[in-house]
């Protein structure tokens, strides 16, 4: 017995064919993927330069699967605006970012003001308290499992009691916000973070295997994180 909760598949496509975004695309749709996960990087916040809101547009047009921005950069108010018109569904900076918390506002207001969800990520050595300043404002709280910059990394056990921490902040904020994990999510630790009580499972390189179906992986992470959250009774 679940208690009507739901685990969400956010796909990351970082590890995916760039040449060939529109059959990765409808790979995902096929795969049961329920969101897609958009890795935004500006080789200064992290060690590694993906792309920018002219691919997230880019991805707009290929689909109508909602789309989650994750902003891995120094200055994400400096170029919200462009993101925004992009016309994703969230939009998910780092707390960590040198931008001060005026600069913060202005971003999550920014956001809100498009209709869109906003998000704070904090990373596998900062506190989940450290998005305590604009908690009610949050529709996503993005737990990283893994050091920002790659995929297919392993997931950090150590950080996965802050799903639970992030879900009591937000259920205390009262707006119905979700919790994220990201990084090394995949069949093998779905039921890690699922007894933690999370809610978008955020899966990249796992979708990608040579030779192996992604809607089975979709399917097991779902599948495994219920179990786990039912099992450990989470409230
Ligand atoms: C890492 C990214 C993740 C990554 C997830 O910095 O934010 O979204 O692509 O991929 P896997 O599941 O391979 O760790
Ligand atoms: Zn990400």
């Amino acid at each position: 017995m679940t208690d009507g909760h739901q685990v969400l598949v956010s796909a990351s496509i970082l590890n995916a064919d760039f040449s060939r975004l529109d059959r990765v695309v409808h790979k995902m749709e096929r795969a049961g993927a329920d969101r897609l996960h958009l890795d935004v990087m500006d080789g200064h916040f992290v060690d590694n330069i993906t792309f920018g809101p002219d691919v997230v547009a880019a991805f707009r047009r290929l689909t109508d699967m909602p789309l989650d921005v994750h902003l891995m950069i120094s200055q994400p108010a400096r170029y919200m605006d462009r993101f925004i018109e992009a016309d994703p569904q969230t939009i998910t900076f780092h707390v960590e970012t040198d931008e001060g918390d005026a600069r913060k506002d202005e971003a999550i207001a920014a956001i809100h003001a498009a209709g869109k969800g906003a998000g704070l990520a904090v990373s596998p050595d900062t506190p989940v308290s450290a998005v305590d300043p604009w908690l009610s404002e949050l529709d996503i709280i993005m737990i990283m499992s893994v050091y920002p910059g790659w995929g297919g990394q392993g997931f950090i056990p150590e950080t996965a009691p802050k799903i639970a921490e992030a879900r009591a902040r937000l259920a205390a904020a009262g707006r119905g916000g979700l919790v994220h994990v990201d990084g090394g999510v995949n069949s093998k630790t779905a039921d890690v973070v699922g007894a933690q009580g999370i809610d978008v499972c955020i899966v990249g390189s796992a979708l990608f295997t040579r030779g192996r179906d992604a809607s089975d992986e979709v399917d097991l992470v779902k599948a495994r994180a219920l179990e786990a959250y039912a099992a450990a009774g989470v409230r």
